[in-house]
């Protein structure tokens, strides 16, 4: 397959791009730069910089690169930052979806589309572990701007024969050290890489945000997905797309919650090192837990995550930090 990878200069994207090319598919990167690091992207694969929301340019790109299907990553992805700057949602993520969709459907053939979506459109669950079918109420621009594209896709399939899945990612993490790639968020947000840089002494402490939620040890507690499963998950989703299979939503996860504490108790096992913590009040718009059923993609798609320990998570996470710092 030729494939388009939208944001394969991000987190999750620069990893698919590793995945997609070690599975001999080509791949074209399309990204603006505003979050992504050029030197995240393979060398293996041509990297157009530019905006999705182009839609006579990427239109061209589709046409003129024989384009088979387009793994949309390209995102804004903070839900604080939704909450104080949400036109950044709306125009980033909804706005420029549409305008991506755009240009895919007026191709002669239009590529199959996989959307990154996220747990944060069912907002805070009624019950654990969540399916697909739970009522999807956001609770941020963010979760809402991804709901939105969702349904687009959705009513698009309908009406235009449109091919897609959306795939929500629980809490993507880990790296793939071997290949120079891992988490660089700037700011970053993301327990791990924090948890981790107080390990590596970069950072003083971390602050729990919450110690008496409703969980067995009073911290929150979320599904942690390594990085290297959702990419495999996407390999999945376009071939069951190209293959003729039902265009549908699934959650990412590994079934299994863990607590902030246990996170902090994997980071010491692994890096031998310690991390004080700090005991701060709990974070807006977090909910207490949030695990996925992922029955859905093993039976549909035939995906389960397999490093589903998460001292492996961590473990990756870590080589990756070690081998950045190193240079
Ligand atoms: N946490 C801390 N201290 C920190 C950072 C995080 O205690 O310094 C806690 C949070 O309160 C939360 C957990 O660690 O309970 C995980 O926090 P993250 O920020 O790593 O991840 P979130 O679960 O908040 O968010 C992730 C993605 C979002 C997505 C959401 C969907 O980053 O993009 O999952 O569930 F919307």
């Amino acid at each position: 397959m030729r494939v388009l990878v939208t944001g394969g200069a991000g987190y999750v994207g620069s990893h698919m791009v590793e995945t997609l090319l070690a599975a001999s598919h080509d791949v074209v990167v399309l990204d603006d730069l505003s979050t992504g690091h050029r030197d995240a992207v393979s060398p293996k694969a041509r990297f157009v910089e530019g905006d999705v929301g182009a839609t006579a340019d990427v239109a061209a790109l589709l046409r003129d690169e024989r384009i088979d299907a387009i793994c949309h990553f390209a995102a804004k992805i903070r839900v604080e930052e939704s909450v104080s700057a949400p036109r950044l949602y709306w125009q980033g993520n909804l706005v420029r979806s549409l305008a991506l969709l755009e240009a895919v459907l007026a191709s002669p053939t239009p590529p199959a589309f996989v959307f990154s979506s996220t747990a944060a459109v069912y907002g805070t669950p009624d019950e654990v572990p969540i399916d697909e079918d739970h009522p999807k109420r956001p609770e941020s621009p963010y979760g809402e701007s991804k709901l939105a594209v969702e349904r687009a896709l959705e009513s698009y399939g309908r009406a235009y024969g449109l091919r897609w899945s959306a795939l929500r990612y629980f809490n993507a993490a880990g790296a793939n050290a071997e290949a120079g790639l891992g988490e660089r968020h700037e700011p970053e947000t993301h327990l791990i890489p924090i948890v981790l840089d107080v390990a590596a002494g970069t950072r003083p402490s971390l602050s729990i945000y919450g110690t008496s939620w409703p969980t067995p040890d009073g911290t929150c507690v979320r599904d942690y997905v390594h990085v290297s499963d959702l990419c495999e998950a996407h390999l999945a989703a376009l071939r069951h797309l190209v293959t003729g299979g039902a265009s549908a939503a699934f959650n990412l996860g590994t079934g299994r919650g863990r607590s902030v504490r246990e996170v902090i108790d994997a980071v010491k096992r692994v890096t031998g090192r310690d991390v004080p913590v700090l005991e701060a009040p709990p974070r807006a718009g977090d909910p207490a837990e949030l695990v996925a059923k992922v029955e859905r993609a093993e039976k549909v798609l035939g995906w389960r995550a397999r490093r589903t320990e998460l001292d492996t998570v961590v473990r990756d996470a870590w080589a990756w930090k070690v081998r950045a710092k190193q240079g």
